[in-house]
């Protein structure tokens, strides 16, 4: 299958790798060639180590790379059968994608969105094919991470959840569908706990690593909730409560004031070298 991916960075060069693992052809599309670049080189770096334990053969690994077709233009692939958005959390951004990906893919196109947490239904509705759109969450790392959470917004029609559960298990992932509320189920139990570890920290009630330490050896988490928040990324873990906050209007879901504060400083987590740690 023709497959268009949007947005190259940690989300989506995963998702064009196992895409392209699973046989399908891949155009991966993103603005910033930098961005284009940095997606590449990991998807090589990962199949160059797959290469190296033994589990996939050099000719395997050089055919996976071939199937990946960078470009850095707008979008005009307009052959694709299916396309999965995994631009940042803006919901400008990804509403003018989606205007964009109808207006230009076949009208049977089916178009995905990676989001975390922006509704579906809203997506949906700024194109003139609501039936065709669906959340296709996949987890990071994605090459590593099992589920795929398939999200139905209020028009998917049965045809595109159906189509989407096949092409996630030919991926060899597992689809689990969840109905289009804020956060999905993913991030509305997820993000809460990381934002309750952000206020602990914040109170001065443990260390960065007791606390992570807490949660790994006693919940058996493999990372600690600030682990993970930087390996998140501290932007998207901020959009995401906002989304929560916004969407139940409910006080118990508010961002906490330190990670605000941090993502005002730039210090966003593992990407930026600096977070709740520091980073090489
Ligand atoms: N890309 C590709 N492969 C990776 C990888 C990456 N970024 N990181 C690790 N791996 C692979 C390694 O190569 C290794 O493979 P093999 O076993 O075949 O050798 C395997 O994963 C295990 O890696 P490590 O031994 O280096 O490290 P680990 O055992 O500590 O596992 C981890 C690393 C898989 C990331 C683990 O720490 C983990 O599961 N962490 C939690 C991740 C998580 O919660 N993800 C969900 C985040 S929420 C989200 O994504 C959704 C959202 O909307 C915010």
């Amino acid at each position: 299958m023709r497959v268009l991916v949007v947005g190259a960075g940690q989300m989506g060069s995963g998702i064009a790798q196992v895409c392209a693992a699973a046989g399908h052809t891949v155009s991966i599309n993103d603005i910033d060639q930098a961005a284009i670049d940095r997606g590449l080189a990991t998807i090589r770096r990962n199949l160059s180590r797959a290469v190296e334990k033994g589990r996939m053969q050099a000719s395997e690994a050089a055919e996976i790379d071939k199937r990946i077709a960078p470009t850095n233009t707008p979008i005009r692939s307009a052959d694709a059968e299916l396309a999965i958005e995994a631009a940042s959390e803006d919901v400008a951004l990804k509403k003018r994608l989606f205007r964009e990906l109808d207006s230009t893919l076949p009208k049977s196109a089916i178009l995905a969105s990676n989001t975390s947490s922006i509704s579906i239904t809203t997506l949906g509705a700024t194109t003139n094919r609501p039936a065709n759109v669906i959340g296709m969450h996949f987890m990071n790392p994605v090459p590593v991470m099992q589920l795929v959470e398939m999200i139905r917004g209020l028009e998917t029609s049965d045809e595109t959840a159906a189509f989407t559960k096949r092409f996630v298990e030919q991926l060899g992932k597992t689809p689990v569908e969840v109905n289009d509320f804020p956060g999905f189920v993913s991030n509305r139990v997820l993000m809460p706990m990381l934002n309750e570890a952000m206020f602990a920290y914040m109170e001065g009630v443990g260390s960065a690593k007791a606390i992570d330490a807490i949660m790994k050896l006693g919940m058996n988490h493999p990372m600690g909730p600030l682990e993970l928040a930087d390996f998140i990324g501290l932007d998207t873990c901020l959009a995401i409560m906002e989304v929560l906050h916004d969407g139940f209007g409910d006080p118990r879901y508010r961002p906490c004031p330190l990670l605000k504060k941090m993502v005002a400083a730039g210090h966003l987590g593992k990407k930026t070298g600096r977070g709740f740690y520091q980073y090489a």
